[in-house]
């Protein structure tokens, strides 16, 4: 994963921010629905635009990355907005997650096999009864396409894949679908991209 890390804190080390500092619509339309004052984990957050976002809606935020670069930007984003936020510095292969929350939510986070299963397994251990695990990844017809995403079907997403994943997984499925959608997201996403959307709830 160091080269995963040193990937994104190059990319994170450029001028503004890549992925823009509006939040992804699809996870933004799922905090917009939360209750008030919630405990909010991001994985994989980047620069953070999810997570100040979330911030400004007065939840209770962490975000977590392998880019120290990229947290160090969330970090002012959040400040700039007058919002603190909890940052943690760690791959997801040694995540050790100290306590649960309400929801935890991903856009965009680009996982093998067998990190993947085992991160969505310790995502639903550590949500709150009823919380919610929300993400959005590119799934396998985005290889041809040039609008953002990696070009290695390793990363690439399918709703059956995710669908084994959650499964035998202590949770309701309650939205899980590929779709097509419109992307402007700072000069990282642009255009018509296929996604996977997945909504969970911790049983
Ligand atoms: C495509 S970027 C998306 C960033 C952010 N979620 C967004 O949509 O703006 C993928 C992010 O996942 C992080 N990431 C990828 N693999 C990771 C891992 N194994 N552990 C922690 N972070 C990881 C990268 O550092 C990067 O910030």
């Amino acid at each position: 994963m160091n080269d995963q890390r040193e990937f994104w804190n190059e990319r994170f080390g450029r001028e503004g921010y890549f992925y823009g500092t509006t939040p992804n619509r699809y996870l933004a339309s799922h905090i917009d629905a939360l209750s008030p004052n919630q405990t909010i984990l991001f994985l994989g957050e980047g620069e953070g635009r999810n997570a100040v976002y979330a911030a400004t809606c007065g939840h209770t935020v962490t975000a977590l990355d392998a880019a120290e670069i990229g947290l160090a930007k969330t970090a002012l984003l959040a400040q700039n907005r007058g919002f603190e936020i909890s940052l943690i510095h760690t791959d997801l292969e040694f995540w050790t997650p100290s306590q649960k929350y309400d929801a935890i939510m991903c856009s965009f986070l680009h996982l093998v096999e067998p990190l993947r299963s085992e991160v969505f397994a310790k995502a639903i251990e550590h949500l709150n009864t009823g919380g919610v695990f929300v993400g959005e990844f590119f799934s396998i017809h985005q290889l041809p396409k040039n609008t953002g995403g990696p070009k290695d079907t390793d990363l690439l997403y399918t709703a059956h894949e995710l669908s084994s994943i959650l499964k035998p997984l202590p949770c309701d499925i309650l939205h899980l679908a590929e779709t097509d959608t419109e992307l402007r997201e700072g000069t990282g996403h642009i255009g018509l991209a296929s996604v996977v959307q997945m909504k969970v709830q911790k049983q």
